[in-house]
């Protein structure tokens, strides 16, 4: 442990952390994806519902993630098998860090093409290459560029390339460096935003819609989606929150700056909302229009606003930067856990990670071109790797990470490690042993279509399941524990 202690970077300025954690959790998830389920799943009642997953599930899973990597000091199979190790448990545990870590990398594999999309309407923008004047126009506009693989690929490809070399460049003098303008810049920029949606007529149309609790619009559908998507969007076990963790100094407190991420990531989600549905209402289009929001009925509308295309740059350039300052957290964990054990330096073992992952990318990009019909189960590769990554490893590996912290360790080793006051604490364990995992349970049940239950409706069973589960767990727990220290 002292040893690791010793040799292990740390961040190098007070806010390193913070602002790491929040470039890598704000990103396309709060910008592209949070206003267009938003838009879909009806508003308020969503965004509400979405608020209660962050604090209930999401925030002790990061505070969980946190401490593991601080504790471990190391990549998260590294950090994984030397806490395990330390309480006398079996180092069998350290799969969960290599799930996380194969995550966050097949996370970036789409992500990066995505991100590539953000560039390549930067570029149309300044070019005057978005010229149409029906959601018609923008949808083909739209449809051409993902049908040629070669500037599409060249979007991913410049995405990977800045990822690599920022993350070459190292936790300082790289990542560290490279979010502490890019953060404060993108948030200035959608002030900016939000200040010119707020002329723009639309504005009080888009606080109801933001804000107006209308609980006939909550479907149980909507509440799982918001659940997953907590976990995309704190970009929680997939090795980056950990990875971060471990280069976080002793004497920092784990829940505040947990809490400073959540509440960091929520607000940008909310002014994303701010920013881009005063200029859709203003125009007199609909919110629903899912994926395609960003990319085609806003770029419509900001056509038709004075000063709409120094607007729509600046949108793309903030969009394009908070994709940056996330890829570059997706691939940390994959790059430290190579420089820590093969050997190599850190600027080879980015370029050895980012030509498999510009490998793998590009697969993931052919899926919109030439690839369409390479279809397994009718989903081709991009879906698959999305589906895998947010319905399946994300959740499984969250479960991983709470029934560690909760159950599996020594308690002590959580207790000194978050160092919380003995209420907030209890409050800690019981979210990250009962009502995260129950949380979490829900997601696999829709997942797997095991089940088709109406949770909107039924909230008063699934209170009593996890009133059940609580008394079972608290009275079976000691028992557990003593008998896993006997054998060990
Ligand atoms: N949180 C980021 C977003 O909202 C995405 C992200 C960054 C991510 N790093 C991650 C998602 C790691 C999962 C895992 O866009």
């Amino acid at each position: 442990m002292t040893t690791n202690e010793q040799s292990r970077t740390q961040w190098l300025g007070r806010w390193g952390f913070v602002l790491a954690a929040t470039g890598s959790a704000v990103g396309l998830g709060n910008i592209w994806k949070f206003p267009y389920m938003t838009g879909e799943y009806g508003g308020g009642a969503f965004v509400l519902v979405y608020l209660v997953c962050i604090l209930s599930v999401g925030v002790p899973v990061m505070m969980t993630e946190i401490a593991l990597g601080r504790r471990g000091r190391g990549s998260p199979i590294d950090a994984i098998r030397r806490v395990v190790t330390e309480s006398g448990r079996t180092s069998a545990w350290s799969l969960l860090g290599w799930m996380a870590m194969a995550c966050g990398f097949m996370i970036l594999c789409f992500y990066v093409v995505v991100a590539g999309w953000s560039f390549a309407y930067l570029w149309k923008m300044l070019s005057g290459g978005l010229a149409g004047s029906s959601v018609d126009d923008m949808a083909a506009i739209f449809g051409a560029n993902n049908a040629n693989p070669f500037s599409l690929g060249a979007w991913s490809t410049l995405v990977t390339v800045a990822t690599m070399v920022i993350v070459g460049k190292g936790v300082q003098g790289g990542i560290e460096k490279s979010v502490g303008w890019m953060m404060p810049g993108m948030v200035v920029m959608l002030l900016i935003m939000i200040a010119y949606g707020m002329f723009s007529g639309g504005f009080g149309d888009a606080l109801h819609f933001l804000f107006a609790f209308n609980a006939a619009s909550l479907s149980s559908e909507g509440m799982l989606a918001a659940m997953g998507h907590a976990f995309f969007t704190l970009s929680l076990a997939s090795g980056a929150i950990l990875t971060y963790g471990s280069y976080l100094p002793r004497h920092a407190s784990i829940g505040r700056t947990t809490l400073t991420v959540a509440v960091a990531d929520t607000l940008v989600a909310l002014m994303a909302g701010l920013a881009i549905f005063p200029v859709i209402f203003a125009n007199g289009m609909e919110p629903n229009s899912g994926p395609g929001l960003i990319f085609m009925s806003l770029p419509l509308a900001f056509q038709a606003m004075p000063l709409g295309t120094l607007f729509g740059i600046l949108f793309f350039i903030m969009l394009s930067m908070a994709a940056l300052t996330s890829s570059i957290s997706m691939v940390e964990a994959t790059v430290s856990w190579l420089t820590d054990n093969k050997g190599i330096s850190r600027r080879a073992a980015s370029w050895g990670t980012g030509i498999v992952l510009w490998l793998v990318s590009t697969l993931a990009m052919l899926s919109f071109n030439i690839g369409a019909d390479w279809t397994l189960a009718g989903k081709h590769f991009f879906d698959w790797l999305d589906f895998l990554t947010s319905r399946l490893m994300m959740p499984l590996g969250g479960l991983g990470m709470v029934l560690l912290g909760g159950f599996v360790l020594n308690s002590s080793v959580m207790r000194d490690e978050l160092n919380l006051a003995p209420t907030v604490y209890a409050l800690w364990l019981f979210m990250v042993r009962y009502v995260s995992p129950l949380g979490i349970l829900l997601i696999f049940v829709d997942a797997l279509e095991i089940a088709n239950v109406d949770f909107a409706s039924q909230w008063p069973v699934l209170l009593l399941v996890l009133a059940v589960i609580t008394v079972i767990g608290e009275l079976a727990s000691p028992r557990l524990r003593q008998s896993l220290v006997a054998k060990s």
